[in-house]
């Protein structure tokens, strides 16, 4: 019974490595916390120092980089403008930053932002 338990532990392991090693290269750049690490933003920017109890980020997270005036300037052709939204415009709610980025909106709207970096 131990014996069977150590192997499948081992095989386990041996499949979670062989998964990790099998990842493509490009995973690094694939969402945004990568592509925030890659440009020197430290993952403790978004969770505060001690990364074993790591902060859940908000929107004040990210507003210390990132001014609402600037980005919502950047996509002022958009309509409605996803940077001024009159409800539901929390960064993190489109900004996924460890899986796929996500047009929230669309969950009651049928706005159509476009790509979402
Ligand atoms: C410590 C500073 C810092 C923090 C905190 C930060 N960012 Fe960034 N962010 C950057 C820098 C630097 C860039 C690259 C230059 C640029 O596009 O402004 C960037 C780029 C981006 C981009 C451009 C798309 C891309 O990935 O290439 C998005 C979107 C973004 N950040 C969203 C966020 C969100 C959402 C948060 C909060 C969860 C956040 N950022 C927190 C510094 C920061
Ligand atoms: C409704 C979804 C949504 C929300 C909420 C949202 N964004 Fe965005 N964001 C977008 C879209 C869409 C783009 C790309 C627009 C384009 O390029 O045409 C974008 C682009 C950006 C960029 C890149 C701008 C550039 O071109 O350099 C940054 C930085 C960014 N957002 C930060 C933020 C921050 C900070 C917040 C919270 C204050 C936020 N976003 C909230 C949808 C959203
Ligand atoms: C630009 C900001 C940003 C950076 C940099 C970042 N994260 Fe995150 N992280 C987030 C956001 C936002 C979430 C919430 C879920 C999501 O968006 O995917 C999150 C969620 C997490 C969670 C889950 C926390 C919970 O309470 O559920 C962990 C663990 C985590 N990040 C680890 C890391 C590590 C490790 C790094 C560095 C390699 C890192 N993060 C870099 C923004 C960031
Ligand atoms: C949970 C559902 C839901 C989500 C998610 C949602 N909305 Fe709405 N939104 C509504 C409802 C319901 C109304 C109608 C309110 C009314 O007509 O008085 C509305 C109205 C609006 C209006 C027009 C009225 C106004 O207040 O100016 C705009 C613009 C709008 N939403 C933008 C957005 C944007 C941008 C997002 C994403 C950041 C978003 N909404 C996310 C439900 C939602």
């Amino acid at each position: 019974m131990t014996r069977l338990f150590a192997l499948n532990t081992l095989l386990a392991a041996a499949a979670a490595a062989a998964l990790l090693a099998a990842a493509p290269a490009s995973a690094a750049d694939q969402f945004g916390a990568d592509r925030h690490v890659a440009r020197g933003v430290a993952c403790t920017a978004c969770h505060g120092p001690d990364m074993k109890n790591p902060v859940y980020p908000d929107e004040n997270t990210c507003l210390q980089c990132h001014k609402k005036a600037d980005v919502a300037a950047k996509t002022k052709k958009l309509n409605p403008n996803p940077h001024e939204a009159p409800h539901n415009g929390d960064c993190t709610l489109c900004h996924l930053q460890h899986e796929p980025t996500e047009n929230y909106c669309a969950q009651c709207h049928k706005f159509d932002f476009g790509k979402i970096p």
